[in-house]
């Protein structure tokens, strides 16, 4: 069926979208255990950004779960696609000039390689919020730890399903770092990418 499938060419494009917002577009990936801190994080420094006047987005496990992606489980086939599909939606994103977070866990490397290949390297942000699977474990926010642990959920990432840690990530968030400390690190480091 793609074969007959012609693209069309509009006349406004990613580099207009970006002039009139007035800063870039790039897409800030946040992965890391479930309990590691991904949407707090996102959550604070989308403020940070929004009251720099930047146009910003969040694309969320735990939200696109329930919507979109609402038809996939946790089996390895179903994360890949739920992250091929946040690639897809990011570079959407990064195309209309928008500065997109997205947090989720993306346990399999060659899915966050998928992710940096379809939104372009130089667009793409890798944020490693890597808090050890006790701290999850204590935390246990949403107590799915505990259930995993008693068995009632399968595939649960840390206990029954693996996490690959990303080899080089741009950032690197520690559970030592507070909030505010892993906004600034982040900041820091996107400051010269958003500006045009
Ligand atoms: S991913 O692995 O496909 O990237 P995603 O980030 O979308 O995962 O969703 C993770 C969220 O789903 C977790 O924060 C947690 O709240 C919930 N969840 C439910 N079941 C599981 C599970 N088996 N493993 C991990 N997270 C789960």
């Amino acid at each position: 069926m793609e074969e007959n499938i012609v693209s069309h060419s509009y006349k406004i494009n990613m580099e207009e979208r970006r002039k009139l917002n007035g800063h870039n577009s790039l897409l800030i990936f946040f992965t890391g255990l479930s309990g590691s801190g991904k949407s707090t994080i996102a959550n604070a420094l989308e403020q940070k950004l929004h009251e720099d006047s930047i146009t910003t987005y969040v694309l969320d496990g735990d939200n696109v779960r329930k919507r979109i992606n609402s038809n996939l489980s946790f089996k390895p086939e179903d994360r890949s696609e739920n992250i091929r599909r946040i690639g897809e939606i990011s570079k959407l994103f990064v195309d209309a000039g928008i500065v997109t977070l997205a947090a989720f866990i993306a346990p399999y490397r060659k899915d966050t390689e998928f992710i940096k290949k379809t939104v372009g390297s130089i667009n793409y942000i890798e944020v490693f919020v890597n808090t050890s699977l006790e701290v999850c474990e204590q935390r246990d926010v949403k107590g799915l730890y505990k259930k995993a642990r008693k068995g009632e959920i399968k595939n649960m990432t840390g206990i029954s399903s693996p996490y690959e840690h990303p080899i080089q990530p741009d950032v690197e968030i520690s559970d030592e770092h507070s909030i505010e400390k892993s906004v600034d690190i982040i900041y820091n480091q996107i400051r010269n990418n958003i500006k045009l």
